[in-house]
This record gives C-alpha cells, sequence and structure tokens, in this order.
C-alpha cells in the first residue's frame, strides 16, 4: 500500500516538486532563503514554501521543527511533509560513550540500548533521522573519525551496525529515529589517515574488508545511506554509480535512499572530476545519490537537466520514490507532527532512566590494559589518592566528538564519580592543560601546548600518596572529523608529566581519555596499571570510578589495536601473510615484512582487554575435523574463572583460511560470546562453523565458500594461540 501512495502522489507532482524532494538544506541559514548569491535580503522560506525543501537537517527542538513543518504541510501545493535529520551519533543531550567505546563492550544488547535511548531522546526533540551509524572500517589511527566507527574488524562492525540499526529504527514508532549509514563507501581507507584524502582500495579490500557492515546494515532494514566525501578507484563516492547503483542498489536490492554528504557533490568540482555544479548534479543523479545535502546542485540545475536529457525522468522518479517511501514508512504522512509533541519533548529530554542506560554502556565500555602490583581495584578506605591531569577535571571533554545536541559542561568529571566514595582523601593537581579556550577549531594549539608551570604542585601532590590517578589522553574535541593526527603520543606535554611524576611516584593508574589508539609504549612498560576510559559520555566520571572502585568488573576488549609507533599504521590484526611473513622473532635475513627500527606487533592487540578475574582457556575441541556442503561443526572450549571474583569475559573465534583463490587473512574474527563466569567456576562455550562462516568475496567475484583447510582460533584476544586445523570440501 505505501508503494500505491508514492505512486498516486508522484503522479500529482511537477517535475520541480520532485527535485525539491531530492534537496536538503541546512536549517535555518539556508531554508529562510536562500541567501541570495548576490548578497540582497533572503526571501524567507522561499524555497520551503514552494516545495522544493525534502528534507532540513540541524533544525531540532520541538518548537523549531513543528514552525518550518506547518509551512511545509500547510502552504505548499501538495503538503509534503520534511523529514528532519540531525547527527544523533552517540546520544541527543544525554550523551552515550563514543561509539569506538561501545564496540569495546563487545555487548550488542548494550550498544542497541544506547541507540535506543538516543533515538527516544531526538526524536521527543521532533526529529526523525539520524546520520549514523557510521561502519567504516578503520585501520588507521591517525584518522580522526575512528572514534565514531567499531573499529578495524568487519564481523565486529557489522553485528554493532545491526545492533545500532534496530536500537535506532526498532518499529518506526514515534520513539524512533530512520538510520543512515555511512559512509558508503571507503572513507576510512583515507591515505596516510589524513581526512579527506584520496582513497585507494582494490576490489578484494572493498568487498571483503569495506563492505560487509554496510551489507550487514542494509539487511538489518536500514533505511537510508550515506556517500562520502572520497573517491574509490577514481571515482567520487557521490558520482559513483558502481557503488550505488550496481551494488547497493542493484545487488543488495536497497530500498531506501542515499544522501551526500555535506556539500560532496560540489565538492566534485575540486577533486577533478566535474567541471562545475552542473555537470556535478548530473553525475551524481545518474550515479544514484539520491538527496543533496547542502550543494544546492539539485535545486539549481536538476530539472534544467532532465529537460536537456542529461538526466532521464526515471532516474529522478526512481530517487523521488525512495525518498518518499521513507517519509511514508516513518508515517509523517499520516501526522507529519509525530515528533512534534512539547509535553513530550519537556518529559523525555534528559530523563533519569536514560543517565541510568548510558551509564551502563559507559562501565561496559572501559578496557583494564594493564594491571600489577595489585594497584586495582582501588581500595575503598583509608587511602591518600592523588588525582593529576587537567582531563580529570573536565565536564565537557568526556562528551567527545560528535555530539552536537549536548551542551558543553554537562558530563560528569572523572574527579566528581571519584568524589562519591569517601572513604578515600582525593588531592587534585591538574599538572598541564591539554585544552585552550574553545576547541572547536583550534586543534593544533592545544596539541603543542608547552606550559609545565603546573607539574611541581604535581609531583607534591603525588609524592607522599598511597595511589596516583593520572587522567591524560586527548580532549574530546582532539578527535573526530577534521582532526587528523600525525602523531599519536600524548598531546602537550602530558608524557613528560607522566614521566616525571613516576620518578616522584610510581604507583600510578594511568586512565586514558581518547577517541583512539594512542601511541603509548613508555607508559605500557613502565606504568603498573592502565584503564583504556574513551569518551564516556554524559555518566563518564561514575562510571571511571566503578571501575577503579571494583564496584564494576572490567569486561571491555579492544576493537582496535594499539600501535606502538606511528610508522607502524595501518595496523589491523587482520592483516595478510605476505609472501615473506614473520612475528617479531629474529630472523638471520633482513629479507622479510618487518621494520628495522621497530617490532610488527601493536603494544596491545585487537581484542585484548583484562579483568579484576582472571581467565583460563582449556580443552578446545571440534565435533569432527571436517564438513561438506550444508553441514557445520561446533568448536567447545572451557573457559575457567581462576580468580576469586565473579567477572565476564567476551570469548572470541578467530579463523584462517589456509589457502584461497585470492590471499587470505592471517586470522579473522568470526564469532563471540560474551559469557559471566562465577569465581573458580568453568564454562563450556561453543560456536557453531559453516559455510557462511567461511564464506568470502573470491576471485569469481562473488561471496562464497571453497573447498580447503582452515584453523580455528579460539582465545581471549587476536593473540591466541589455542587452535585447531579443519577442512571444507564440496
Ligand atoms: O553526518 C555528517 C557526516 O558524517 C559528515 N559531514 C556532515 C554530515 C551531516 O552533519
Amino acid at each position: 500500500p505505501i508503494d500505491r501512495r508514492v505512486d498516486s502522489l508522484m503522479n500529482l507532482m511537477t517535475l520541480e516538486e520532485k527535485v525539491g524532494q531530492m534537496n536538503q538544506y541546512n536549517g535555518f541559514w539556508n531554508v529562510t532563503g536562500p541567501a541570495p548569491k548576490d548578497g540582497s535580503a533572503a526571501k524567507k522560506y522561499e524555497h520551503l514554501k514552494k516545495g522544493w525543501v525534502g528534507s532540513m537537517l540541524n533544525v531540532k527542538g520541538v518548537k523549531d521543527v513543528k514552525a518550518l513543518q506547518k509551512i511545509a504541510v500547510e502552504e505548499t501545493r501538495l503538503g509534503i511533509p520534511v523529514i528532519f535529520g540531525y547527527d544523533v551519533i552517540h546520544g541527543y543531550k544525554t550523551i552515550s560513550p563514543i561509539p569506538l567505546a561501545e564496540a569495546a563492550s563487545w555487548d550488542m544488547d548494550a550498544i542497541q540500548k544506547s541507540a535506543e535511548i538516543a533515538a527516544a531522546e531526538s526524536a521527543a526533540s521532533g526529529l526523525n533521522w539520524t546520520f549514523a551509524p557510521m561502519v567504516d572500517v578503520s585501520r588507521d589511527a591517525r584518522w580522526g573519525r575512528v572514534m565514531e566507527g567499531a573499529g578495524e574488524d568487519p564481523y565486529l562492525n557489522s553485528v554493532i551496525a545491526v545492533a545500532r540499526v534496530k536500537g535506532f529504527q526498532g518499529n518506526l514508532s514515534e520513539f524512533n529515529l530512520a538510520a543512515c549509514v555511512k559512509h558508503f563507501a571507503g572513507y576510512s581507507f583515507a591515505e596516510a589517515g589524513k581526512d579527506y584524502n584520496t582513497v585507494d582500495v582494490n576490489r578484494n579490500t572493498l568487498h571483503n574488508v569495506i563492505l560487509p557492515p554496510f551489507k550487514a546494515a542494509a539487511d538489518a532494514g536500514a533505511l537510508t545511506f550515506m556517500n562520502s566525501f572520497n573517491d574509490v578507484d577514481g571515482i567520487p563516492a557521490t558520482g559513483n554509480a558502481y557503488l550505488q547503483r550496481e551494488i547497493l542498489k542493484k545487488d543488495w536490492n536497497f530500498q531506501g535512499f542515499v544522501v551526500s554528504d555535506w556539500g560532496s557533490m560540489g565538492e566534485m568540482v575540486a577533486h577533478g572530476y566535474a567541471k562545475d555544479l552542473k555537470q556535478a548534479a548530473e553525475q551524481a543523479a545518474n550515479a544514484g545519490s539520491d538527496m543533496d545535502m547542502e550543494s544546492s546542485g539539485y535545486v539549481e540545475h536538476l530539472a534544467a537537466l532532465v529537460r536537456e536529457g542529461k538526466v532521464s525522468e526515471d532516474k529522478i522518479n526512481d530517487a523521488v520514490r525512495r525518498i518518499l517511501r521513507v517519509k511514508f514508512q516513518l508515517g509523517l504522512f499520516d501526522n507529519p507532527y509525530k515528533y512534534c509533541d512539547e509535553a513530550r519533548e519537556a518529559a523525555t529530554v534528559g530523563k533519569k532512566e536514560f543517565h541510568d542506560g548510558v551509564l551502563d554502556v559507559a562501565k561496559k565500555s572501559i578496557v583494564l590494559l594493564k594491571n600489577e602490583k595489585n594497584l586495582l581495584p582501588l581500595k575503598k578506605q583509608g587511602q591518600k589518592i592523588a588525582v593529576i591531569g587537567a582531563l580529570a577535571n573536565d565536564k565537557t571533554s568526556p562528551l567527545g566528538s560528535w555530539r552536537i545536541g549536548a551542551d558543553d559542561g554537562t558530563a560528569v568529571s572523572v574527579l566528581e564519580g571519584l568524589a562519591k566514595y569517601t572513604g578515600n582523601t582525593v588531592k587534585y593537581a591538574k599538572g598541564a592543560d591539554v585544552a585552550l579556550g574553545n576547541p572547536q577549531f583550534v586543534v593544533e594549539t592545544k596539541i603543542n601546548m608547552t606550559d609545565k608551570s603546573g607539574f611541581d604542585e604535581a609531583v607534591a601532590t603525588a609524592k607522599g600518596s598511597d595511589v596516583v590517578i593520572m587522567v591524560l589522553g586527548e580532549h574530546g574535541l582532539q578527535t573526530g572529523e577534521g582532526r587528523s593526527r600525525a602523531e599519536l603520543g600524548l598531546p602537550g606535554v602530558q608524557q613528560e608529566l607522566l614521566e616525571t611524576i613516576y620518578k616522584a611516584n610510581p604507583n600510578i593508574v594511568l586512565v586514558l581519555t581518547n577517541g583512539r589508539p594512542l601511541t603509548i609504549p613508555w607508559a605500557a612498560q613502565n606504568i603498573p596499571a592502565i584503564v583504556e576510559a574513551w569518551h564516556l559520555g554524559t555518566e563518564n566520571g561514575h562510571a571511571i570510578a566503578q571501575v577503579l572502585y571494583g564496584d564494576y568488573n572490567p569486561s571491555g576488549k579492544l576493537p582496535m589495536s594499539f600501535p606502538k609507533a606511528v610508522g607502524q599504521l595501518p595496523l589491523y590484526y587482520n592483516h595478510k601473510s605476505t609472501g615473506r611473513p614473520g612475528g617479531d622473532e629474529p630472523t638471520e635475513s633482513v629479507f622479510w615484512s618487518h621494520y628495522g627500527d621497530m617490532q610488527n606487533a601493536p603494544v596491545y592487540p585487537f581484542g585484548h582487554g583484562l579483568s579484576y578475574s582472571t581467565f583460563e582457556y582449556s580443552n578446545l575441541k571440534l565435533s569432527a575435523n571436517s564438513f561438506g556442503q550444508n553441514g557445520h561443526i561446533t568448536v567447545s572450549v572451557d573457559v575457567k574463572n581462576s580468580s576469586n571474583i565473579d567477572g565476564k569475559e567476551v570469548v572470541q573465534l578467530y579463523i584462517r583460511d589456509m589457502v584461497g583463490s585470492v590471499t587470505r587473512p592471517v586470522k579473522e574474527l568470526k564469532g563471540f560470546e560474551m559469557t559471566e563466569i562465577k569465581a573458580g567456576q568453568t564454562k563450556t562455550v561453543t560456536f557453531t562453523i559453516d559455510e557462511k562462516t567461511i564464506e568470502f568475496y573470491t576471485a569469481n567475484g562473488k561471496w562464497e565458500a571453497e573447498a580447503g583447510d582452515f584453523k580455528v582460533f579460539v582465545g581471549g584476544s587476536s593473540v591466541t594461540k589455542l587452535q585447531a586445523p579443519f577442512s571444507y570440501s564440496k
């Protein structure tokens, strides 16, 4: 019935009105005009009233959304409602951990719940569509947007993409949002991790690494996709028909619509792919980019391009049909004010239950990287605790990047979180700044901060305390879009501060707050306890304090490898073998794949994460050594909690395909299970391996299982050695 309603509406639409549906403006600056290029006064709402605005982004709050929706519904010829989009990336006002941190929880229920909270809160504020999840597989920590995804692994990205799509979209009620899977495709493969840079990926990498999470999200019913700023194989993604028409819409049968990234249509001119905006509009429309975010290419040129025969009306109809279908699916035609209830907004935004939810996922996102000298968990009574680092006393940084709906200063700081535990005495010293003024656009100045005047006070505070908690890392706005870094150490003088304090008192618990893997080899070597706390959102300090004091036993595992040095990047556990493989063992010759001045291994590998419990793996068993078509085998392993504390462990399953029609990774995550094991107890965890598990994009250009030999690995991180062979035959 939706398709019939779409068709009958489209029969009434003029070409300009159709093109209008394909136009998205940033509210209010464009919608109110748009401002004429000659500088004369904008004609208020001119395009909106003509029905030339299908969507707006960055308008939020029931009052504003309602006012604009009213114009669209009541003052345009056909009364087609506008769809309102916003970057609800990891929360709206109540902020959950950055997506990379949430990925470290490996807890799909918690991740889905977090997306549900984000949707419920923002939908109450008038929004209908989020530009999330970002599912770009990220192998290079220099790229600031790694904070927005689920890390380096295609499988983990895929299952998380599904959890997020389900969480946002639910059953498309008034508590849900349409999801937008981005950035299609290849954006995270920007050369040298420099945002917006050229992307050079081959088909094998595209299909086996980059595309699987997109496919998973499309299969999970994501209503929209966003293309990306970069080129792929020389063609900008926005003008890329292979990606958008061939793969997404044809092969995957995706029925939703594709929105461009901000201005990415116009940027095809800068790419040197289009000579002007008009040609860019032609290329984008022909390639299947359905909605134009902020280039004005469609609204200015598309109708003329159709008349000139450069873009067929069929293509316009296809795009408009997709956009209208989503509006129908969201129920906007039945009730354009479905998301516009002031009373609901007032009762919903910032609800206590949302705070409880984001606290829960924040605790689960923390990764215990190292714990020696019994420093953690902290004793609750009679301890003198020194807390050092500007980030310990910061209520904005923990909100992280891409949390545009939230107000600065609304996160619980680490100091505030620790203050809930009153049995110890806490003294604080800043030591050194990491951020100056408003870090929104002036990142470089902060990173190079050199002021060491706070060191003496910090040393004095550390001396004589039982434990020093140092909260160091990146400010929340030193990561994210446009925040690529060429060096990944602790910004400013924080490394020097750490080493100075270590000389005064080595009993340090280093709490890292950052949006990406950092290079911390010295800390990994010398500091007894290291806790990866990312940017955890509104409830940041409470989550960190509960983990430090052992009220939550950490269970997170890294979704990205932590490099020793930037020169190792891109660094990922699921690399190819190469013709001259080798680990870190010295060989007699130099002619193998390695660096002369650095090991190959990361400081902390993908999947690594400790707990206050200890887990031992044994008894890896396969139900059979081989299986054939439509068959399967079962893998089981015993996991013993050999400590006296109940804990949770993420049991990980990796597979190596020994020989393929194209070269295969040395190991690939193919399953995991989060399991709770009581102190002293053993649990048997089982996995099933079938054809789906071993499928990949082969030399035939399709997804299929190839006969041959495999190895299965099971353990608590990607470096597990516990393994068994099996084979598959056709
Ligand atoms: O959603 C974002 C995208 O990820 C980057 N460019 C701007 C879009 C809308 O804000």
